[in-house]
């Protein structure tokens, strides 16, 4: 059937065409496919009445479109008053005849249907709206597909949205703090964007100011990167977020997914405790799909150990290679400390092999600050290719199998070592294990849509029992188990009855 979204959909494949690849990469413009406007319109809370409605980063209105088809197709006696927010003037004319084909389409079934187009930088024309109350603004309703960009420190967003900024700053999700602050009380906010600002230390900010004043219904994530937006694919995971804005209530959160919007691979949702969603120090959000994830969730929400408590911290390797050029050399025993490489991170331990191509770090002063006394570390990747298996690859380094006084490391590795005092060699292969754990892999992409690998997301993970993990460390020494047995010991010790976070 033909609907007022697939009309929209039509036209941003033709708009699509008419665009080059930079143009819309600058614009951060991603039109939504059919499928997933019809999803969002799906999470509006509708009640008959009139619904005061803002769409920041309209592009031809698709949204505003699909949401009239649910009022329509469902017989809802509801009233529209549209607010639109579209910066790029090539697509004026497009949006106003999506408006008004719903503007018609609304009044042929007496429902009323009044819209304003803002041609309008959203966030420059609502300033004023993040630091004071302006009643004009209060909308029942922000739904939206916000454009994803990153902008520069000096950019006029990062003043305006500074109290959520820290580092990189992306437009998203200051399209959604601004929402949040033009969004009535008990009004919904709706958003699709990258589930980045899930997790993270850039996103912590707006993280704790967001969710104060929204209280989370839904998370609804895609798995697969395709068929969400018009003949676009994403590098990121994709999560549609439905909020209230209001005090935190005990309303457990709907966590679902699906393969793409036309559901395939549907899981059955989940309902969570909020404090469960929140668990973490660093207030990032863990999205369980899965039973085996929520198991695995149940099992570390009882856990208080943290690297911290163990007296251990994780850093990055202090040598870039472009920058630290001058002091990085063919390895030499007598004149270089060896230079570890994410390529070195091995199963289990750290190779480095004097008679392959490597390279070591000056002994000399000057690069005294790359150097690190050798000790026993655990080295992880920063980075996971895609088609890895498990998102944490680490293995253990024993100083005592090597014959380096200092070491060094690069950049895209990241190390754990103890602060005061060294990592026992028990201590540095059971962690290590624990870390290259099936269960362990499960919890941290919950954590986490993209394949880096932070230090800030590691530190905030509880951790098991520190006997726990020694014990580990003394079986791997004895040979009585190998790294396919951790995963075991885990359950056989931490299983729980799964009734504790999930609210039936
Ligand atoms: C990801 S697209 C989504 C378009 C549409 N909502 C949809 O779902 O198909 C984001 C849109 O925001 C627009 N945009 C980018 N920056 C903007 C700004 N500062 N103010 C208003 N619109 C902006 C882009 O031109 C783009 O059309």
């Amino acid at each position: 059937m033909s609907t007022l979204a697939s009309y929209a959909e039509r036209a941003a494949v033709v708009l699509n065409q008419d665009t080059s690849r930079s143009n819309k990469k600058n614009k951060g413009q991603y039109f939504s496919s059919l499928h997933l406007a019809k999803k969002m319109a799906g999470f509006v809370v509708l009640e008959n009445g009139h619904l005061k409605v803002l769409d920041p980063g309209s592009g031809n209105g698709i949204l505003i479109a699909a949401l009239c088809d649910r009022i329509i197709e469902e017989s809802l006696a509801v009233h529209l008053i549209v607010d639109v927010y579209e910066l790029d003037t090539a697509l004026t004319s497009a949006l106003d005849q999506t408006l008004t084909l719903c503007q018609q389409a609304m009044e042929s079934r007496g429902l009323s249907f009044s819209y304003r187009i803002y041609t309008e930088d959203f966030i420059l024309h609502n300033k004023h709206a993040v630091s004071q109350h302006v009643k004009s603004l209060n909308y029942d309703l922000v739904i939206s597909n916000p454009p994803y960009f990153k902008v520069k420190k000096d950019h006029p967003y990062v003043e305006i949205m500074s109290d959520y900024v820290f580092g990189q700053a992306n437009v998203y999700f200051m399209f959604m703090a601004l929402a949040e602050k033009m969004t009535r009380k008990h009004g919904q906010v709706l958003f699709v964007t990258p589930r980045s600002y899930c997790s993270g230390v850039y996103f912590k900010k707006f993280r704790q100011l967001f969710f104060a004043a929204i209280d989370p219904l839904q998370f609804h994530l895609f798995t697969s990167r395709k068929k969400i937006f018009v003949d676009e694919k994403v590098l990121q995971e994709t999560v549609i977020f439905s909020g209230i804005k209001r005090e935190s209530t005990m309303t457990p959160v709907k966590i679902s997914s699906s393969f793409d919007p036309y559901d395939k691979q549907k899981h059955a949702p989940i309902r969570l405790l909020k404090s469960v969603l929140f668990q973490e120090k660093n207030f990032a959000l863990k999205l369980p799909t899965s039973q085996r994830e929520l198991e695995v969730l149940n099992m570390f929400s009882g856990w208080t150990n943290s690297l911290h408590e163990m007296d251990l911290s994780i850093s990055t390797g202090p040598v870039v290679t472009f920058r630290h050029r001058a002091y990085i050399q063919p390895f030499s025993f007598t004149e270089t400390a060896p230079l570890l490489y994410m390529r070195h991170i091995k199963e289990s331990m750290v190779s480095f092999n004097e008679t392959e191509c490597n390279e070591g770090v000056a002994l000399d002063s000057a690069s005294d600050k790359l150097l690190l006394a050798a000790s026993n570390f655990i080295l992880i990747k920063r980075f996971s290719a895609k088609e890895q298996k498990k998102r944490i690859v680490c293995s253990s380094y024993i100083a005592k199998h090597f014959p380096y006084k200092k070491i060094s490391m690069e950049n895209h590795v990241n190390y754990i070592y103890k602060m005061n005092g060294e990592l026992s060699e028990e201590e540095t292969l059971g962690l290590a294990a624990f870390l290259s754990s099936m269960t362990f892999d499960i919890y941290f992409r919950m954590n986490n849509g993209n394949t880096q690998v932070n230090a800030s997301d590691l530190r905030a993970i509880p951790l098991p029992d520190e006997w726990f993990l020694r014990d580990i460390g003394v079986k791997l020494l004895n040979g009585e188990v190998d790294y396919t047995d951790i995963d075991i010991l885990i359950y056989r010790t931490y299983d729980k009855v799964l009734e504790e976070i999930e609210v039936k």
